[in-house]
């Protein structure tokens, strides 16, 4: 709707001036994917300040939040903001959190013109951002890229709206639907290039999850280990309900550099929580489910997780957790390697209850790209 009436406007105008505000926009776009991963619990925006054609002004949010795209871009643009236009990704703040408004500095700035793509569901904002730039004489286009923003954006959308983390499940197959071999022996499913796409989207997601099944038979550490980008890495969650991870368990040993958070029931052993707690984890206490298969509450998991700020949540298995996920219905887009090779008899099903049809031949999914990385595929799959 908000789209339909933009575009009315860009019809009465010439198609350059639509082409100039889409060419802004989509780098203010491109800047507000840099901090996907380091900005939660706040969204990660981007934002791009133009006079007569040139960018004088870029930001983006800042690892853990602040500052917000807004005042990075207008320090960059100092005194020539005055007059000038600002592009952003998501509409500017207007309550005072732990910063100021960026509605306020907007206009103090002596901003024109503001271009934003979406309006933000977050209840104390909801339009009274760009209402607040509209009363102080501010021209405001709202709906430019929108669809592309709500994509972006869709982790803050899902926790303001549902309280919950977006969840993307990752899974890499064999062409006969395995994960592991037999015994649950860990095996190579894919390629290396594989490797390092999963290593940039858990970069790009704020936590990682698998399950305890997967802990022991892996041992992973579930960091970014692309060049350059450690501190990329996403907060560890793994589902316990009795506290068995070790110790000597890698996702432990580096609880101190990249955080841990081992989610476990109300009555695992005190001993164990306190341990892990002295190695640099946290235990978060969720209920656990009276129905088939036992296990931790996955809304209360996700719930827990928003509310410690999580927006997008990557779920990384194995198969137990995967299935539980989508039986829960709780699954939102599903990224799907696959290899060339067969595991063969034994080996462990990609989803434990379910079989891969679940995804591939649900109408609850809709497949959204594929793309083939050197000998393996991946298909994004989104819940329709
Ligand atoms: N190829 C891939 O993409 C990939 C990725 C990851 C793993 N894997 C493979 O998957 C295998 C492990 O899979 P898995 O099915 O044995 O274990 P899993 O799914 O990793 O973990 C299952 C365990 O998680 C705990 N859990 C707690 N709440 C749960 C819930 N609501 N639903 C499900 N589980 C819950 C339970 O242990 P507690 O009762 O102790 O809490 C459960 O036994 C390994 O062989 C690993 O190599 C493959
Ligand atoms: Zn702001």
């Amino acid at each position: 709707m908000i789209f339909r009436i933009l575009e009315d406007q860009y019809a009465q105008k010439s198609q350059e001036a639509k082409a100039t505000d889409l060419r802004f926009m989509q780098l203010a776009l491109t800047l507000g994917r840099r901090g996907q991963g380091r900005t939660w619990p706040n969204p990660a925006v981007g934002a791009v300040i133009v006079k007569d054609g040139v960018i004088i002004g870029r930001g983006w949010t800042q690892p853990g939040g602040r500052p917000h795209a807004e005042p990075v871009a207008l320090a960059q643009a100092g005194a020539a903001a005055r007059g000038a236009t600002l592009y952003v990704t998501l509409e500017p703040c207007s309550h005072f959190g732990k910063s100021p408004p960026c509605a306020d500095a907007i206009v103090a700035a002596g901003i024109a013109r503001v271009v934003a793509a979406i309006e933000d569901p977050n209840p104390e904002v909801a339009g009274q951002g760009h209402a607040r730039l509209r009363a102080a004489g501010i021209r405001v286009d709202v709906g430019l890229c929108a669809e592309q923003a709500a994509r972006d954006h869709t982790g803050h959308f899902r926790r303001v709206r549902d309280r919950r983390p977006h969840v993307v499940l990752k899974l890499a197959v064999s062409p006969d639907d395995k994960i592991a071999a037999v015994g649950h022996r860990p095996v190579a499913v894919t390629g290396e290039m594989v490797r390092s796409r999963v290593h940039l989207l858990r970069a790009q997601c704020d936590a990682v999850l698998v399950g305890m099944g997967t802990v022991l038979a892996d041992d992973p550490e579930l960091t970014c280990r692309l060049p350059g980008m450690a501190k990329r890495s996403p907060v560890r969650v793994v589902l316990d309900r009795a506290l068995r991870i070790s110790g000597n368990s890698k996702l432990v040993h580096s609880a101190r550099t990249t955080p841990l958070w081992v989610m476990t029931s109300s009555l695992s052993e005190a001993p164990a929580a306190m341990a892990l707690g002295a190695a640099g984890a946290q235990v978060l206490r969720v209920p656990t489910t009276t129905a088939p298969p036992p296990g931790l509450d996955l809304p209360a998991v996700l719930h827990s997780l928003s509310g410690k700020g999580i927006t997008k949540l990557l779920v990384e298995g194995g198969s137990k957790v995967a299935s539980s996920f989508l039986a829960a219905g709780l699954v939102d887009e599903v990224w799907l390697f696959r290899g060339v090779k067969d595991i063969g008899e034994g080996g462990v099903a990609a989803l434990d209850a379910l079989p891969l049809s679940a995804i591939t031949g649900s109408p609850d999914f809709v497949q959204r790209a594929s793309e083939a990385i050197e000998n393996d595929t991946l298909t994004i799959y989104e819940r329709s």
